[in-house]
């Protein structure tokens, strides 16, 4: 992943030093009200990570200690640690080998009657099948925090993902499509929700900061509850803004790449590429192939040969119970997420990747069936 950054967010971000209004101001107001329509939902609140926005999620659900949340092992830890942010254990449910996503069957599985929520990852920005899982958590009472950290420009069935979610979180670290640096964004359609999650990110302030400098009067702010400092800088919201701008070209640009690894990869026995769920378009922020028993070569074995052909590919996702961090937690076996894990691995793909580029790429893996 190479971030799409320009001239045009490096004015953007000065313009902001040079208004000498540098912290949570009216460019994160505007940013926030810029993304929360792209993505379909009717509010957002910026804040400085994607796991900060996991957090304030959760919180605003009301998930807090003695709850179980079933998370998916297969994804960067911060979806695990979240829930233990809240006081709550996470459990961990196993993933649709195709796709890497939780499915009505997993979760189903990890069910218990301390069960009050489910994180939802659209793992590497695969569209989980929302409908469908939606249902599922209507039925069981459950509360759905839906982890977007990858997902800016996904689709399910038509519409972006983040339209109808109860709570969606979202990342704008450069590994993901629309970067502000480090930032994050939660989505709801909840008014309230979303008021208490704007006064949880400015200490549990009433009045923000901005909103008292503006006043022409003084204002006397007060402390309804302990919140955290989750805010986002107006430098990152003005570079946001110009990164907005550019997320249809970037996801389409991505389309078209993976479409070209997948026509090339296709005759590689043993291989196979990650591709569109029939439900929905991924972003491909990430795109990973996994390889399976016929395949000569160990993962590992692979990632070596591409490093020395001096190609920049990635171990596949983590699988968070298998990290020290977790080892107190029992979970059962997981064999999807535990095959994806160790057998899958992430190929480069980025603005401006040029055909001869992408060549090199797929002569090391054409290579590899030879053993
Ligand atoms: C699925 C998932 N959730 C959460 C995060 C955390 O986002 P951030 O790095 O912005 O805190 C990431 C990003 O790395 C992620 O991939």
């Amino acid at each position: 992943m190479v971030p799409w950054l320009g001239e045009e967010e490096a004015a953007a971000a000065a313009e902001a030093v040079r208004s000498g209004w540098v912290a949570q101001g009216p460019r994160v107001t505007e940013f926030e009200r810029a993304f929360a329509a792209e993505v379909g939902a009717a509010h957002g609140v910026a804040v400085s990570s994607g796991t900060a926005a996991l957090h304030l999620g959760l919180v605003a659900l009301g998930i807090g200690a003695a709850d179980e949340v079933v998370v998916p092992s297969l994804s960067f830890i911060a979806t695990a640690n979240a829930a233990r942010y809240v006081g709550a254990t996470p459990v961990f449910a196993d993933v649709d080998p195709a796709i890497g996503n939780l499915t009505t069957a997993t979760i189903e599985a990890a069910l218990t009657s301390q069960t009050r929520a489910v994180i939802l990852v659209h793992q590497g920005g695969v569209p989980a099948d929302l409908d469908a899982i939606r249902a599922l958590c209507e039925h069981h009472g459950l509360a759905l925090l839906e982890d977007a950290a990858c997902a800016a420009g996904a689709r399910y069935r038509g519409r972006p993902v983040g339209v109808g979610a109860q709570v969606a979180a979202w990342s704008f670290h450069p590994r993901k499509l629309l970067t502000t640096g480090e930032g994050g964004m939660v989505t709801t359609d909840d008014a309230e929700r979303a008021a208490r999650m704007r006064r949880l990110r400015e200490h549990g302030m009433n009045v923000s900061a901005a909103e008292r400098h503006a006043s022409a009067k003084p204002v006397l702010e007060a402390y309804l509850e302990t919140g955290f400092n989750y805010r986002m800088t107006d430098i990152q919201a003005a570079v946001g803004l110009v990164q907005l701008r550019k997320l249809a070209a970037t996801v389409a640009e991505r389309r078209e790449l993976a479409a070209r690894y997948q026509r090339e990869l296709a005759a590689i026995p043993g291989l196979i590429s990650i591709s569109d769920p029939e439900y929905g378009e991924t972003n491909y922020q990430s795109f990973w192939v996994r390889l399976d028993d016929t395949f000569p070569v160990a993962r590992d074995e692979l990632l070596l040969r591409l490093s020395e052909a001096g190609v920049s590919a990635r171990r596949g996702i983590m699988a968070a119970h298998l990290e020290p961090a977790y080892a107190d937690v029992s979970t059962p076996s997981l064999p999807a997420t535990e095959a994806l894990s160790l057998n899958s691995l992430i190929l480069p793909v980025f603005h401006g990747m040029t055909e001869a580029q992408q060549d090199r790429v797929v002569a090391v893996l054409k290579a590899a069936i030879h053993g």
